[in-house]
């Protein structure tokens, strides 16, 4: 059978963590025990990928850089052609770990950081004055790096702050996305009718000043309904799967069912998936081409 050849795997490469969000979605798919990738099949692993038609990694986790053997897997990936991305905390990096990433060639690193102002990151985050100093190493040694905060009651009014002192620092991109909870307590809807058009608002206004005009209309039309649908081209399970630390792969990421494995990727990856759009397709990741 023949692939694509411009696939893009999400891959969660351990589910452990140095932080404890509490948002943090990860924790409701992550089975009791933890897993973690065995790093001496990269090499095999990755040759597989390549021979499937997968050209494109976004390195996630559980926190990515809590296992000192991703360096050789990054480097390694690179030197096999694939364009390679991390979602990473940036608390565990050093300028010494920045200038590694950055002599590899590693395409973007998305960094999360949900304030600048410690007191209010840390309500929902960890360690900001690490997070900051580590997206300052990246930015140092010429990294391409990108900011995303999750939005919640608890940084709704000073995000824009947080905007301003991140183009401050030198970062190019940041984008905001909502938190997708059913908890009532953190989601946005918990918040009180003037609140919550302030925190949608803002958080419009900031990805439309990053270019990202049509992720802020999809935000209006789910959030405010004010503008008319527009049914996002959703990649998912055509060229965008998540693989999990096992190497089992799936089609969403809010998906818990497995579609296939990638010793054995004989089943072809055509995934029937109507309707199934909702709010939480926008709120934990961007997909290309709405
Ligand atoms: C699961 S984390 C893994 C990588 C790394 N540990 C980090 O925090 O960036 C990937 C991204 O998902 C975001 N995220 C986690 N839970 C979320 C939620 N419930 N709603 C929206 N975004 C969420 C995180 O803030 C982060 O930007
Ligand atoms: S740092 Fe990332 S993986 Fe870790 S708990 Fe927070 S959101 Fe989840
Ligand atoms: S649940 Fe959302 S992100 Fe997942 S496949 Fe469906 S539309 Fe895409």
């Amino acid at each position: 059978m023949e692939h694509p050849t411009n696939r893009t795997l999400f891959f969660i490469i351990t589910d452990r963590c140095n932080f404890t969000c509490e948002y943090c979605f990860n924790k409701n798919l992550r089975p009791k025990e933890r897993q973690e990738y065995d790093f001496s099949k990269s090499e095999n692993d990755l040759s597989l990928l390549k021979k499937n038609g997968f050209n494109h990694i976004i390195i996630t986790g559980g926190e990515p850089f809590i296992n000192s053997k991703l360096i050789n897997f990054l480097r390694l990936a690179k030197s096999k052609g694939f364009k390679v991305e991390i979602d990473t905390n940036a608390s565990l990096i050093t300028k010494k770990l920045a200038r590694d990433l950055k002599r590899m060639n590693i395409d973007t690193i998305y960094a999360s950081l949900d304030s600048f102002n410690t007191e209010i990151n840390e309500k929902t985050r960890k360690m900001t004055k690490n997070t900051i100093q580590g997206i300052k190493n990246l930015l140092e040694k010429g990294v391409n790096v990108s900011v995303i905060s999750v939005l919640t009651k608890n940084n709704f009014k000073d995000i824009k702050n947080t905007n301003i002192s991140l183009e401050k620092m030198g970062v190019k991109e940041h984008t905001v996305q909502p938190v997708f909870s059913n908890d009532s307590n953190l989601c946005l809807e918990s918040l009180n009718k003037k609140d919550f058009y302030i925190a949608i608002k803002n958080m419009i206004d900031i990805n439309k000043k990053n270019k990202k005009d049509k992720y802020a209309q999809l935000i209006e039309h789910l959030y405010l309904k004010k503008t008319s649908l527009i049914y996002p081209n959703c990649q998912m399970g055509k060229n965008y799967f998540v693989m999990t630390p096992d190497k089992k792969l799936k089609d969403c990421f809010h998906k818990s069912w497995m579609i296939s494995s990638l010793d054995n990727l004989s089943i072809p990856l055509n995934i029937n998936k109507d309707n199934c759009f909702g709010k939480h397709c926008c709120s934990m990741f961007v997909i290309d081409d709405f």
